[in-house]
């Protein structure tokens, strides 16, 4: 192989670990929150902003006494989905995953 076809190769190499670096950052994403259900998908997902008990923080509170209390289990959905204002969407979570928030929401407001 001469030199120049060394050179020519050379992007293919760069953009192939580039692909590699994208496709393993983003399996790491999704990942993170694989296998997660109810409590400990809220916990690792929504109480940095939520609370751990749901009582707020930079989010809205979402326990007992709360505006979500008065959301439909549809709404709650929505809200995860779309992510409204600063909250962001979590739509890589399977709908088994959300159904367990809410279930989990509904146990906090109790
Ligand atoms: C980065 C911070 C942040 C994270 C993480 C976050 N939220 Fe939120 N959430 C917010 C903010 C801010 C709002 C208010 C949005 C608005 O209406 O402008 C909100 C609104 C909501 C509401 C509607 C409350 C109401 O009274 O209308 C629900 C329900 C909710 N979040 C659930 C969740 C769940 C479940 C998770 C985890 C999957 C989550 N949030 C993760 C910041 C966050």
């Amino acid at each position: 192989m001469t030199s120049s076809a060394v050179i020519r190769r050379l992007p293919h190499w760069r953009l192939l670990v580039a692909v590699g670096a994208v496709a393993f950052t983003l399996a790491g994403c999704a990942g993170s929150t694989e296998g997660l259900f109810g409590a400990e998908l809220y916990a690792r997902s929504c109480a940095g902003c939520h609370g751990g008990e749901g009582g707020g923080g930079s989010g809205p509170a979402l326990g007992a006494g709360s505006g979500a209390v008065e959301l439909s289990d549809d709404q709650i959905i929505g809200v995860i989905e779309v992510g409204p204002g600063t909250m962001p969407a979590f739509d890589r979570l399977t709908d088994d995953q959300i159904a367990s928030l809410v279930a989990f929401l509904r146990t906090l407001q109790q």
